[in-house]
């Protein structure tokens, strides 16, 4: 078993190990001992890993399930936590864990983050994407009908447990969106892991690939954990896959909108002369041999719009992640008023 710590204001370690779940019961009470748990899950993962998770843990286990999806991410959906919580007579010194993807991971945290003003958390993702982004630095929250995660807290967990062999279950778009954040990774810190994933089917190597991923990400929270500098640079992809996420009507996962995203940003860095040439002809082929998405179908009027409301939006600045090489990306604040003529650039389709 692999164990990466992140120090952040709350340190906690990442425990990485294929057939982790079997074990998963263990590992908690060693972190917090002899809490009450209740799991959070979605109506996808439910039927294949909660009985499981649950017997590790012990009869006095609470689990509370809701309709897998985006949709599901609301008030709503985090108003029936809180009420399942108190309806169980949950109390400070017990602990929810988030087993699921992305939307489970940051609705249960984020209903960590207010029950009884903070109890505990456990993540246990069980999506390649959320294993290597959202599981690790404790951003929570829910969507506003204004927007995606408009409303949030950062909560650190007390443990995250991956077990790669949850992707096995995933179907194909999914697994490949996670490829694309994994890729984000390599253009922004690590060339080699980049050309690995470039190289497609790599999935002898996922455990390694995973461990390579968070640690990235654990160095990235332990410097700037409440994303006020070096945070940002994850939003590299983000401004522009957004906006076509948006313009697709979430019809596009959330990591083939950040690839197409990252595909734009670099046909901006080339034409501004702040990337070497090639780098977009790079991801291009890298994107195309993970099986994801490289068209961006929309005219750049329709993103201008879906990017200007983004929350990485400050006043009359956006700050775009551009990219100089692979393993090398740089802020680069806009005034709104330039966001179409790069818009049009970002969007040709080569
Ligand atoms: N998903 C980007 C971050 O955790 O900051």
């Amino acid at each position: 078993m692999k164990a990466i710590r992140v120090d952040a204001s709350r340190a906690y370690d990442v425990c990485i190990e294929r057939g982790i779940l079997q074990k998963a019961g263990t590992l908690m009470r060693a972190v917090k001992g002899n809490t009450r748990f209740m799991v959070v899950t979605d109506s996808n993962v439910s039927p294949l890993y909660l009985d499981a998770l649950v017997d590790t843990l012990g009869d006095n286990t609470a689990s509370f399930v809701f309709p897998a999806g985006e949709q599901s991410k609301t008030l709503s959906t985090f108003g029936n936590i809180l009420e399942h919580m108190a309806g169980v007579a949950f109390t400070r010194a017990d602990t929810v864990v988030a087993l699921g993807g992305g939307v489970v991971g940051d609705m249960a945290g984020f209903a960590a983050a207010c029950y009884l003003r903070g109890v505990d958390f456990i993540q246990i993702p069980t999506t390649f994407l959320s294993a290597i982004d959202s599981s690790v630095g404790g951003k929570t929250g829910v969507d506003l009908s204004a927007g995606k995660n408009l409303a949030g807290a950062f909560l650190q967990p007390s443990l995250v447990l991956i077990d790669p062999d949850t992707f096995q279950t995933l179907p194909t778009p999914v697994f490949n969106e996670g490829t694309a954040e994994a890729l984000k990774y390599g253009v922004l810190y690590d060339p080699a892991l980049f050309t690995q994933l470039a190289g497609g089917d790599f999935n002898e190597n996922i455990e390694s690939i995973v461990q390579r991923c968070v640690e990235l990400k654990a160095a990235v929270v332990h410097e700037d954990e409440f994303d006020r500098g070096e945070r940002r640079m994850l939003n590299l992809g983000h401004t522009f896959g957004h906006a076509v996420e948006a313009r697709s009507g979430f019809s596009l996962y959330h990591g083939e909108g950040v690839g197409i995203g990252m595909l734009m940003a670099a046909r901006v860095s080339e034409r501004l002369g702040i990337a070497v040439p090639g780098v977009a002809q790079s991801i291009r082929e890298a994107l195309l041999q993970n099986h994801l998405p490289t068209r961006c179908a929309y005219d750049a009027r329709a993103l201008c719009s879906a990017a200007c409301v983004d929350k990485k939006r400050m006043g009359d600045t956006l700050t775009l992640i551009l990219i100089e090489h692979i393993g090398k990306c740089v802020p680069y604040p806009i005034p709104i008023s330039d966001l179409l003529s790069i818009m049009k650039v970002a969007a040709e389709d080569a």
